[in-house]
């Protein structure tokens, strides 16, 4: 099984922490440990796992050289894209590599920024998964829904179990990414779907049959961007041209959407995907008052806030709810029910250049 880590996301609604020169997925959001290096840790103890693959922007090559350095993970494969095209082109760049060595082979597709809690509740999911996979399937893990989130993707399973499968490997009936609010309200509502934890298990040729069919121009400059691949000091470098000639789509839409060959396995792990400074803030451990804070902080009277001191001491007094994060050039101040619009400042920022 080879572990795949998509590592080129830009985390934008952790700004100011998360820039594009170090993305939320580099960062030690959780622990001492950036997200990245807390992804590959949690594999451990898996049976039968290889190298991983991780795969990232030619920006961040050194940064995750360095991360995977301190974890004496030097074996990985670092892959490096020119372009970010989303998530079904990196997939099927593992795929088609994967593939060339043995066509047999498991890819455990994992994203680089998840918080999971429960570690053997997590390798026991990918265990029940194996057998699937090893059978042809896609298989996707579910999580129970908590609220009508629309970041999220949304499954429901069929009701039909399938002989073929073990018993808790579900047949996947509908998959619908980010639905909107009223669509995600009515999914949460009737209890038949879960959420898309965005990690899969297949086999890098059923993958890569599934994208031929739905995408096939995505596996055409896969393969190319692979083909002319040059090696460059540790790095697997795609070729440029070749690679940003790829359409640009997520495995959700580009596969999980349209293909008749998912399964989900259940995962209850304490999964959380860290998207936002509440969610982290959700995972974290918290003082008597439901505080989590980080770095040089002094609270007097605040409650359930998050609080995160990067250069300088932060004193918060008399505030509920908040979240402070302090960066060298920039300071965030908001109300933890407003936190989804850090995404607007972000927005305006850019536009100013
Ligand atoms: N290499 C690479 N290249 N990685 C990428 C790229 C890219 O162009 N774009 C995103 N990633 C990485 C991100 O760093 C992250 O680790 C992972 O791929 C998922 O991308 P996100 O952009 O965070 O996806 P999402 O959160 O909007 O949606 C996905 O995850 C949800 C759960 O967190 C989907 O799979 C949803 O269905 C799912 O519910
Ligand atoms: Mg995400």
């Amino acid at each position: 099984m080879i572990p795949v880590i998509l590592s080129g996301g830009s985390g934008t609604r952790l700004w100011p922490l998360s820039r594009a020169k170090k993305p939320k997925q580099f960062l030690p959001l959780l622990n001492d440990k950036s997200m990245l290096q807390n992804t590959l840790l949690r594999l451990k103890g898996l049976p039968a796992l290889e190298s991983p693959m991780v795969i990232c922007n030619e920006d961040h090559r050194f940064m995750v050289a360095e991360q995977l350095r301190e974890l004496a993970t030097e074996q990985a494969d670092i892959i490096l894209e020119p372009v970010g095209r989303n998530t079904a082109p990196a997939i099927a760049i593992a795929a088609v590599k994967a593939v060339a060595d043995n066509p047999d082979a498991l890819l455990l597709v994992l994203a680089a920024d998840h918080a999971i809690r429960d570690i053997p509740a997590f390798h026991q999911a990918i265990e029940l998964a194996t057998p699937a996979a090893q059978q042809g399937k896609l298989v996707t893990f579910g999580i129970v829904p908590t609220c009508a989130h629309t970041g999220y993707g949304y499954i429901r399973k069929a009701e039909q179990t399938d002989a073929s499968l073990t018993a808790e490997v579900f047949t996947v009936a509908e998959f619908c990414e980010k639905p909107d609010l009223a669509t995600a309200t009515g999914f949460v509502n009737s209890g038949q779907y879960y959420w898309n934890s965005g990690m899969f298990l297949f086999r890098a040729s059923s993958l890569l049959a599934e994208l031929k069919q739905f995408a096939p121009q995505i596996v055409t400059c896969a393969e190319q961007a692979m083909l002319k691949a040059s090696r460059d000091l540790d790095f697997i470098r795609l070729d440029k041209t070749a690679f940003a000639a790829s359409p640009s789509d997520s495995i959700d839409y580009a596969v999980m959407e349209k293909s008749a060959n998912a399964v989900m396995v259940a995962l209850d792990a304490g999964w959380s995907d860290v998207g936002s400074w509440d969610a982290l803030w959700d995972v974290m451990a918290k003082d008597e008052q439901g505080n989590a804070c980080r770095g040089d902080v002094l609270l007097d009277q605040c409650r359930n806030s998050y609080i995160n001191a990067e250069e300088r001491l932060v004193a918060v007094i008399g505030l509920d709810d908040v979240v402070v994060v302090e960066t060298k050039d920039a300071v965030l101040v908001a109300s933890k029910s407003h936190i989804q619009a850090v995404k607007n400042i972000v927005t305006k920022l850019q536009s100013y250049g």
